[in-house]
């Protein structure tokens, strides 16, 4: 400073040098003194610019304000029976390596403009087969007007029975949460999955039941089954190898919780965005306990959810014990699902359930499904959105209509039958039980 003044300013200012630092440090001085001043005096009274919650907490020591407990029962309440908007559902489709042709019917197979969805390869898939997903849902004229398909450029090594898949599954849910605030129930799907209703069906159906009620297949773990499922310890290497392996198990064993019940069931799941907004915000602790309790459990995408809601004062009576597919399985069980085929179609339709799995890729039934039960002949599974002519074989969902309205085929009427199933009393007597 001194230097630069003294080459430019000449020997005018020569001998006065020191005024220009002396005033700038009074004024420095000044403003510090100032400021510290209106800081000391104003801090006792400053109580109206202090954020809400912080006022709540100071003024709630004996009222339930503060606690979040208290927010979910009233948010709980306000979402309740009353409120009776059409509803909107935010989906996951996940696939591996080879999968990228599935995933793209299954998603055509249950699109609709109201709904969100969100399409994660994991990284056992070659880069190239992620961005040629990615172009293909680029390339679609209605994705792209509507713009309510994503991919996640992020890929995740997943092990399919590891916490590495419920973290996909919570990172899925979390850009769901911040590219959308509309939607009212996550789904979970895998590249295997086929929807068995039409989206008009689901969204006309789902428009007459409680934004509260989420749909998790559970049942406590007990007896001698605890020691066998909840004593392991096992690390999932996913976690911090970048190649996949399967799970380790260790040669500890741990005692089982007394804090918490463990609940199990069906890794598919549909659940509320008033549910999942709990298991993300994490405000209360109980949701990040559990998921880290669950990082050495063995098969914890069968166990997360089903222990947060069970565990949960405000989220048990709203945990329906249904996985909403149709999953056949040999007999006696083997650790996976039979292929569904031909064979299986009418007990497919028979159990009136909204989706099935798991299918061979291209099975024939997959046609068969798509001409009988969705009347899927072009791109999507119509609806009423899609008010095109369909002379000659066109594309009805090329021009796009009114997506609130909806078209409800006979196949909703069976939908509905379920639901009254699974909401009579006696069927909700065995939540959380
Ligand atoms: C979600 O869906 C996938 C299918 O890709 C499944 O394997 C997983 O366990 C599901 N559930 C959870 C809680 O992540
Ligand atoms: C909703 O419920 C009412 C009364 O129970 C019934 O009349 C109506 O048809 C239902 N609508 C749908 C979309 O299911
Ligand atoms: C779409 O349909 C709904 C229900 O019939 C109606 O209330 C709404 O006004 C319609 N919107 C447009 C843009 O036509």
């Amino acid at each position: 400073m001194r230097k630069y003044v003294n080459s430019h300013s000449g020997r005018a200012f020569g001998d006065r040098i020191w005024i220009i630092p002396f005033f700038a440090s009074l004024l420095i001085f000044i403003t510090l003194f100032m400021t510290a001043m209106f800081g000391l005096f104003s801090s006792p009274s400053g109580g109206e610019q202090l954020p809400f919650d912080i006022i709540s907490f100071s003024k709630s020591e004996d009222s339930s304000g503060y606690f979040v407990e208290a927010d979910l029962k009233r948010s709980l309440e306000r979402n309740g029976a009353s409120e009776m908007g059409l509803p909107r559902l935010a989906y996951l489709i996940s696939g591996t390596k080879g999968d990228s042709h599935r995933m793209m019917r299954t998603l055509q197979a249950v699109y609709h403009p109201r709904n969100q969805y969100v399409l994660h390869l994991d990284l056992e898939a070659p880069p190239r087969e992620r961005l040629e997903l990615a172009a293909s849902v680029k390339a679609d004229p209605t994705f792209r007007e509507v713009d309510n398909v994503r991919v996640m450029a992020q890929s995740n090594l997943v092990t399919y029975k590891g916490p590495t898949m419920i973290a996909c599954t919570l990172q899925a849910i979390s850009i769901l949460l911040k590219e959308s605030s509309e939607w009212d129930w996550f789904i979970n799907l895998s590249a295997s999955d086929y929807p068995l209703v039409t989206q008009d069906d689901l969204l006309y159906v789902f428009s007459n039941l409680s934004r509260n009620l989420n749909f998790i297949e559970h049942m406590q773990i007990t007896g001698w089954k605890l020691n066998q499922r909840a004593k392991p310890i096992i690390i999932d290497p996913g976690l911090y190898l970048s190649k996949k392996s399967d799970i380790a198990w260790t040669t500890q064993r741990r005692s089982l919780p007394t804090s918490f019940k463990l609940f199990t069931g069906s890794a598919w799941v549909m659940l509320t965005r008033q549910f999942v907004e709990y298991c993300i915000w994490g405000w209360d602790n109980l949701p990040r306990t559990i998921l880290m309790y669950y990082t050495n459990f063995i098969s914890s995408p069968e166990g997360y959810f089903h222990t947060v809601i069970c565990n949960t004062q405000e989220f048990r009576h709203t945990a329906i014990s249904h996985d909403l597919h149709f999953i056949a399985w040999d007999n006696p069980p083997k650790q996976h699902p039979i292929s569904l085929s031909m064979k299986d179609f009418d007990k497919m339709v028979k159990s009136k359930a909204p989706f099935a799995r798991k299918f061979a890729k291209d099975d024939p039934v997959l046609d068969k499904i798509d001409r009988e039960l969705l009347g899927r002949t072009n791109r999507f599974a119509p609806g009423a959105w899609c008010v095109g002519s369909s002379a000659n074989g066109a594309d009805p969902c090329s021009v796009r209509g009114n997506d609130s309205v909806f078209s409800p085929g006979p196949r909703a009427e069976r939908l509905q039958e379920l639901f009254q199933t699974l909401l009579s009393e006696e069927f909700r007597k065995k939540q959380c039980a």
